[in-house]
């Protein structure tokens, strides 16, 4: 979209010196569950901090918003924010469209802009991000990753210590939550999403949620923040946790580790990143951020620095939206984000969590040979039984995964065997 400057968009507000006004007016774009529970939260705010909701874009005419105050304007087309000026545009609409189009335009005219939409900027952050920083207007998206702890803005005004080569985190907390109580409940994957959703720890449709996505997502916004890298989506090897089995979390046990829904990336070397479940060792620093909680482990030259608490949910991610509002409104924000490089991550080489099963499985030793023929080595392995079958889990080396497909596709021909694959990472966090 190409939106014409308003004349006033082209002030010079580099150092944007303007004082934050004592009563902020906000345009909410999305009343949902964040949106409501932060029209909930703003009503509480001193009067020396009051934040006043003059809009609000909703979709539905007849649903009841009990936390929107009666003099909220109830919009249905998102433009008529702009016949006013609101102090901020907090966006909460999710999804691409409209979002996109608004916080466009918002910050083309100069108006600070604080967003949760992890997916909107996953896809367009480069535009957006280009957008503020030619307009020198503030974007804030602390809530878009692990709401429930701030810490991108705090790397956004420290350089120096935001110079990280790589992180590991659990992002997504419906899939952690999932995972530990298919784990300590030694049930599948389906009763335990089922439980979420009516806890309400999983969305109606957790598709996103389940299959990896909205960690990408999360993963891509972390390496626009920390590597300055544009990365698409549709470039990260993703996958979700839909096909784990209890008995590939009972292997995962009996081999001293847990599989946890993970996002990776390192860029010391070449650019390599991977979402997806991964079997981590029980001394592993994520190995023991169960149920909803999220955590980040920033790797860089000053050490490995740890953040770990509640990922999301409404109430504590509208109390990251509302110090975004106050921040964005502040007079000393930097409002230059560094523009991003376009690039294409690697899938990493890790250690690989394998599960071999047949009616009759060769000796381990034959295994290993085998795999060992095509490069792939083995560091432990695991012999059981599952059901009529005989089984063997094991953790390998680090290799690529052609390598390991490859040295799996072998031993499946070779054996007869029934084989499953899950990325392993070291202990060394
Ligand atoms: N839920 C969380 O815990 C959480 C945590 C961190 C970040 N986030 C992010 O926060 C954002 C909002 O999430 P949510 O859970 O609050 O979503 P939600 O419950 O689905 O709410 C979305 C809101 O936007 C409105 N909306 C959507 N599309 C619209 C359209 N085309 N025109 C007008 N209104 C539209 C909806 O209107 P109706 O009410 O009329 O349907 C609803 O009020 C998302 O980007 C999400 O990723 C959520």
């Amino acid at each position: 979209m190409t939106v014409a400057l308003p004349p006033d968009a082209e002030r010079d507000v580099r150092s944007r010196t303007v004082a934050a006004p004592a009563s902020l007016d906000v345009a909410l774009l999305g009343c949902g569950t964040v949106g409501s529970a932060f029209a909930g939260l703003a009503q509480l705010e001193p009067p020396d901090r009051a934040v006043r909701i003059t809009h609000a874009l909703v979709r539905d005419h007849g649903r009841d918003r009990p936390t929107l105050l009666p003099d909220v304007r109830r919009i249905y087309d998102g433009r008529s924010i702009f016949a006013t000026s609101p102090d901020v545009v907090v966006e909460l609409l999710g999804g691409i469209e409209p979002a996109r189009t608004l916080v466009l335009e918002a910050l083309h005219r100069g108006i600070p802009v604080v967003t949760a939409n992890k997916s909107l900027l996953a896809a367009h952050g480069g535009e957006l991000r280009e957008a503020a920083t030619r307009t020198a207007t503030p974007l804030l998206y602390e809530a878009a990753v692990i709401a429930g702890v701030p810490f991108l803005g705090t790397f956004s005004r420290r350089p120096f210590a935001a110079r990280v080569t790589g992180f590991t985190g659990i992002v997504n907390g419906t899939s952690n939550y999932v995972l530990t109580r298919a784990r300590n409940e030694r049930i599948g994957i389906a009763p335990a999403l089922a439980d979420a959703q009516r806890l309400g720890l999983a969305e109606p449709n957790p598709a996103d949620d389940i299959d990896g996505i909205d960690a990408a997502e999360k993963l891509i916004v972390l390496l626009q923040q920390f590597a300055a890298v544009n990365v698409a989506p549709a470039d990260v090897e993703t996958d979700g946790i839909g096909r784990i089995t209890a008995a590939d979390i009972d292997d995962a046990r009996a081999l001293g580790g847990t599989i946890k829904p993970v996002i990776a990336a390192d860029w010391s070397e070449r650019l390599r990143a991977f979402a997806g479940p991964a079997f981590l060792g029980r001394r592993h620093l994520l190995a023991s951020v169960d149920s909803a909680e999220n955590a980040l482990i920033l790797e860089g030259p000053r050490g490995r620095m740890v953040f770990r608490g509640p990922g999301a949910g409404p109430d504590v991610t509208a109390a990251t939206v509302l110090d975004d509002v106050h921040e964005a409104a502040r007079a000393t924000i930097p409002v230059t984000l560094p523009s991003l490089r376009r690039a294409q991550p690697s899938a990493p080489e890790t250690p690989w969590f394998i599960r071999v099963t047949a009616p009759r499985l060769p000796r381990r030793i034959e295994i290993a040979d085998l795999l060992a023929s095509h490069g792939v080595y083995l560091q432990r392995t695991q012999r059981g039984s599952a059901g009529h079958a005989e089984g063997c889990a094991a953790l390998t080396l680090p290799c690529s995964r052609p390598r390991i497909e490859r040295a799996l596709r072998a031993l499946g021909a070779a054996a007869r065997c029934d084989v499953r694959l899950l990325r392993a990472l070291e202990d060394g966090a």
